[in-house]
């Protein structure tokens, strides 16, 4: 499975993948609006370790494709589109990037690239998404694409020694518009 998009390739990520993902998993701004407040070797292997799982779901419901940069072919995030058990039309979108690589439209033009591969090749008709209310660039992305803002939950999550609100995001297959970026979509 693999997307590319004007900039970038998104493909299933592989075992030696963790130290790429654990080299900007540990920088602080990463950080900055999880619960963890370091990351180790075995969590890097671990969170990997997951999605190599998922590929071999059959049926597939859950899909966390690493990005790197068609230029330098450099690992520079992950994005991921994730259905529910019991629910085949909704799916949720996750996305996360080195933070050296921030502020250059990428987690925008990789989301889009995954939101038109549920809608189009899983047949999604709901996508949902959410975020830390502080974390002002996810939202960004969210608003970028096109996302309505469900909700606000207030004082939702407990971690850091403060209370975080979160927003709720709802994407439906009707809103969509593609951007014209994406190149081509393959899967097997
Ligand atoms: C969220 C994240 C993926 C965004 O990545 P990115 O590639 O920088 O995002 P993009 O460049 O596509 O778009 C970011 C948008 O947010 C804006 N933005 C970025 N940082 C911002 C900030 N601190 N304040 C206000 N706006 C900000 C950008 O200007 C841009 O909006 P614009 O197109 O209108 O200019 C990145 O910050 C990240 O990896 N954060 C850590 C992990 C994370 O929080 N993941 C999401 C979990 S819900």
């Amino acid at each position: 499975m693999q997307i590319t998009t004007e900039r970038l390739r998104l493909r299933e990520f592989a075992q030696d993948d963790w130290r790429a993902v654990l080299d900007y998993q540990r920088d602080p701004r990463y950080l900055r609006y999880y619960p963890w407040t370091d990351r180790t070797e075995d969590d890097a292997h671990d969170f990997v370790r997951m999605f190599l799982d998922w590929q071999d779901e059959r049926p597939r419901r859950r899909f966390q494709l690493e990005i790197t940069r068609r230029s330098d072919g450099r690992l520079i995030g992950n994005c991921g589109i994730r259905r529910a058990p019991d629910n085949d039309d909704e799916a949720e979108i996750g996305y996360e990037l080195n933070p050296d690589h921030w502020g250059q439209g990428y987690a925008s033009e990789a989301a889009a690239a995954v939101i038109q591969f549920g809608l189009n090749d899983l047949g999604l008709q709901c996508i949902t998404s959410w975020c830390i209310a502080d974390n002002v660039a996810s939202a960004r992305v969210l608003d970028r694409l096109g996302f309505r803002l469900e909700s606000r939950l207030c004082r939702h999550q407990h971690f850091k020694g403060r209370w975080w609100d979160t927003l709720t995001y709802v994407l439906s297959a009707g809103e969509w518009q593609r951007p014209p970026a994406i190149v081509y979509i393959e899967s097997d």
